[in-house]
Order: structure tokens, then C-alpha cells, then sequence
């Protein structure tokens, strides 16, 4: 289950490279909205986070959940998955879910890290 664990999280790892990286790019571009790389990369984090907890807290691996955090993380993720989609769907300029949504994924990366 170890190896199972580690490949779902470089997953992880890769769908945060994608939604941050999506989210990046646009920095210094005066249209900003929802690319594909964002959409993709919060489908990631849900479904690999979920995985990764479920993997934790069933005891499949050792290390143990840390419930309130991934629960807070789990609610973030689904905030800005439904951005995501929701920003998708508009056209034109899209900066508020742009920022939301960035804002939102290092909130996410700050309670990953400093959380313990
Ligand atoms: C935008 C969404 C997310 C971001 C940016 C994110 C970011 C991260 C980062 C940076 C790590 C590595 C932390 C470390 O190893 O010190 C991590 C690990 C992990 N994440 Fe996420 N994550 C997201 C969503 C989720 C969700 C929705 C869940 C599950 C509810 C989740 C569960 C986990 C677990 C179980 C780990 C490994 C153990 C831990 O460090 O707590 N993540 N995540």
C-alpha cells in the first residue's frame, strides 16, 4: 500500500502543479479566467486527496489522518473545484474566480505544510 500511497501522491503533487501553474501563467496577462490546467489540476486534488485520506485513515499506511485538516482542505477543494466549473462556463474576462481560486489553492498549500 506504501507504493500505492506514493504514486497517488506525486499525483498530487502534479495536479497542484497544474492549478497553480494555470493560475500562474496568467499573472501578467490582462484577460484572466479558468484555463483547462486549473479545471484539471482541482479534479486532481479532489480525487488524489481523497484517495491519500482514505489510504491514512483506514490504516493502510502508517501516519494517521489528521481529520480537521483534511476536512478543511476537502471543503476548500470543493470551493474552488465548483469555481472552476462555474468560471468555465463564462466568457470574457474572468479575474474574480482567477483569484479565487489561486488564493484559495495556496491557502491550501500553507494548512498542507504548516498544519501538524
Ligand atoms: C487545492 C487543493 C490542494 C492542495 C493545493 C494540496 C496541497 C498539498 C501539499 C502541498 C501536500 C504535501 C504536504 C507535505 O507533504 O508536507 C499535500 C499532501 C496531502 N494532501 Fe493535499 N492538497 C489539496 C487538496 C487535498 C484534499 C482535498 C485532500 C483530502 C481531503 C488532501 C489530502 C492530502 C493528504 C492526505 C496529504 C498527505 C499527508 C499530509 O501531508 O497531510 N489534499 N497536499
Amino acid at each position: 500500500m506504501e507504493i500505492l500511497y506514493n504514486v497517488v501522491l506525486v499525483l498530487h503533487f502534479i495536479g497542484l502543479a497544474s492549478l497553480l501553474g494555470g493560475f500562474l501563467v496568467q499573472m501578467a496577462s490582462p484577460q484572466k479566467g479558468v484555463n483547462p490546467a486549473m479545471l484539471h489540476g482541482a479534479l486532481t486534488q479532489l480525487v488524489t486527496g481523497v484517495i491519500l485520506q482514505g489510504l491514512l485513515e483506514s490504516g493502510a499506511v502508517e501516519g494517521g489522518a489528521i481529520t480537521w485538516k483534511l476536512a478543511t482542505k476537502l471543503l476548500i477543494t470543493v470551493a474552488v473545484t465548483v469555481l472552476a466549473f462555474l468560471g468555465r462556463r463564462k466568457t470574457g474576462n474572468q479575474v474574480g474566480f482567477w483569484a479565487a481560486m489561486g488564493g484559495l489553492t495556496m491557502v491550501n498549500v500553507v494548512l498542507a505544510v504548516f498544519w501538524t
